[in-house]
């Protein structure tokens, strides 16, 4: 793949995120199939901010314990491997997620929410499709916007120079298209593969957008898509989790169906009853 457009944008992320380097590292840790969870412990314990994320989330009602978490040891003792890895992701991505968009309207915070909540109803898709390792999955839902955080600047730019020409366009991707030469989904796929993150994050990140080709014909992809698409239209991009409504009728014309996941219309509001009561424990966490 060539991204030599998307590289002319990513070349100044570093200045855009606090420490992405801990963040990062640790994310790529938790998906090698060799980490080593003292050496993440210790690199996770060098980032303060990771760290209180971390605690948060391992103390929240999600997970359930009796017994306050104190260290991050501590995580890797009562919740086991997987456990902590996840947060680690979870914990890492709010902390590369937390800027303001405004180029996207989006205020402090929402990109997360929006990121949080599509890894949420990801995971419990996947159990429907029967997969059994959705940490991949589950951290492409959580970076699939991360493009945005790289183009809000060059956007918010051209925006402001091109007020005039009065285009519609039907999309965001078209829009950002038309300003920029590339979108923000190629942009994420772009800086993931620059971070050596793995084909089956990287591809539903870079195509969650994307409706023909090869790509979207893998499952990765088809989740991350849909659980995108599913969040957006119960409105979580800002509001709070109270005011977000799911109304099943309108997808029924959708035709959602996925050979991958044995009866997915039918078991839709399930599904999306258990990603509320999941989201709404952890929500408010970071
Ligand atoms: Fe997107
Ligand atoms: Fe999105």
């Amino acid at each position: 793949m060539d991204f030599e457009n998307e590289n002319k944008y990513i070349k100044y992320v570093d200045n855009l995120v606090p420490r992405p380097d801990i963040a990062l590292e640790v994310m790529t840790m938790a998906h090698d199939t060799h980490c080593s969870i003292p050496e993440m412990a210790q690199k996770i314990e060098m980032d303060l901010n990771l760290t209180a994320n971390m605690l948060r989330l391992a103390n929240s009602a999600y997970f359930g314990h009796m017994r306050e978490i104190t260290s991050i040891k501590d995580i890797i003792v009562r919740l086991g491997l997987e456990t902590v890895k996840l947060i680690a992701i979870t914990g890492a991505s709010a902390g590369l997620m937390k800027s303001p968009q405004q180029a996207y309207n989006l205020e402090p915070g929402s990109l997360w929410h929006h990121s949080h909540a599509t890894a949420i109803l990801s995971s419990v898709i996947a159990k429907y499709a029967r997969i059994a390792d959705d940490g991949p999955i589950y951290t492409a839902s959580l970076m699939h916007d991360i493009g945005k955080i790289v183009l809000n600047r060059p956007l918010q730019l051209a925006l402001s120079n091109n007020k005039k020409t009065g285009k519609k366009f039907r999309s965001l991707v078209e829009l950002e298209e038309y300003f920029l030469g590339t979108n923000h989904a190629r942009i994420g796929m772009a800086l993931l593969v620059k971070w050596g993150l793995p084909e089956n994050i990287y591809l539903p990140v870079g195509f969650h957008h994307t409706q023909e080709g090869e790509e979207t014909k893998h499952i990765n992809v088809k989740i991350v898509s849909l659980s995108n698409f599913l969040v957006e239209s119960i409105g979580i991009r800002s509001l709070m989790p109270d005011d977000y409504v799911f109304n099943i009728e309108e997808f029924v014309d959708q035709n959602l169906i996925i050979p991958e996941i044995p009866n997915f219309q039918e078991n839709m509001e399930t599904i999306i009853d258990e990603f509320f009561i999941k989201f709404n424990k952890t929500a408010d966490l970071i």
